[in-house]
């Protein structure tokens, strides 16, 4: 019986996922592949071993482990629905490999409303990879609308959507790459990019679509700035 809107919620599912590797695999396998794509990303988009980094839907640490080791210590915050995703990505990518001193386990906060209680105020950067493609749109506003209610400057979050191909119509599932099909209404989800814009409707962030940034399953990837240039609020459509 499912218990939200995908696996996450579930946490006796989640619980046997994990065992024996298994936290890679749940996260969407790609380990190597789909950490470096998120970390060379920020980089490219300016982030410096000095900024300050939210994961937002860290699951087992995929990019957490990557980014922490170039963040200056401590600079690297993650939040997740899972505590066992959390805490097996803890002890297998980051006690093993000895990056603890640059990611203390306080800043890996459980947080399955987009809350973001007891994080810092201040981010440079937010990345939420391949986690609305899990989750309603409401889930997508209720997310921005609380991080800007809760960040108190600048900063520039990332995060990708699936988008129905070309030539399909958005009611009808959609082929992406590598065997993934998407849907307009059950996991994994598809959006078209009005319906992005709507979710933002009347929200302080300035949103822009980057489209196509090789991601092997063919998901899109989302800019939303929030600061001076962000309260103009007008939401500009595909680049
Ligand atoms: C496909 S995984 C991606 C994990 C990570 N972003 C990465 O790229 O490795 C989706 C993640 O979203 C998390 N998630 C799903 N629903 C969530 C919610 N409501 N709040 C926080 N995290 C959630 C899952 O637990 C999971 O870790």
């Amino acid at each position: 019986m499912p218990t939200g809107p995908s696996v996450y919620y579930d946490e006796s599912a989640m619980r046997s996922l994990v065992q024996d590797g298994g936290h890679r695999r749940i996260v969407g396998g790609l380990w190597e592949e789909m950490g470096s794509l998120q970390l060379n990303q920020l980089i490219a988009r300016g982030m410096v071993p000095g900024d300050r980094l939210l994961d937002v839907g860290c699951g087992s640490l995929r990019l957490g482990r990557l980014a922490c080791a170039y963040l200056d210590p401590g600079h690297y915050w993650g939040t997740d629905i899972s505590p066992d995703l959390v805490e097996t990505g803890y002890q297998q990518e980051i006690l093993s490999a000895g990056l603890q001193n640059r990611l203390p386990r306080t800043n890996l906060v459980i947080d399955a409303e987009f809350g973001f209680a007891g994080l810092p105020t201040s981010f440079d950067f937010i990345m939420a990879q391949s986690v609305f493609t899990h989750l309603s749109l409401n889930h997508m506003r209720l997310c921005f609308a609380n991080l800007a209610g809760h960040l108190t400057g600048p900063c520039k979050a990332y995060f990708t959507i699936f988008m129905p191909v070309a030539g399909v119509r958005p009611a009808q599932p959609s082929a992406q790459k590598d065997g993934v099909v998407s849907w307009s209404y059950k996991d994994p989800f598809h959006y078209e990019w009005d319906d992005i814009r709507h979710a933002f409707r009347g929200l302080p962030w300035h949103l822009s679509l980057i489209g196509d940034w090789a991601h092997p399953r063919n998901q899109m990837l989302v800019e939303a700035v929030l600061g001076n240039d962000a309260s103009r609020m007008d939401h500009r459509g595909p680049a």
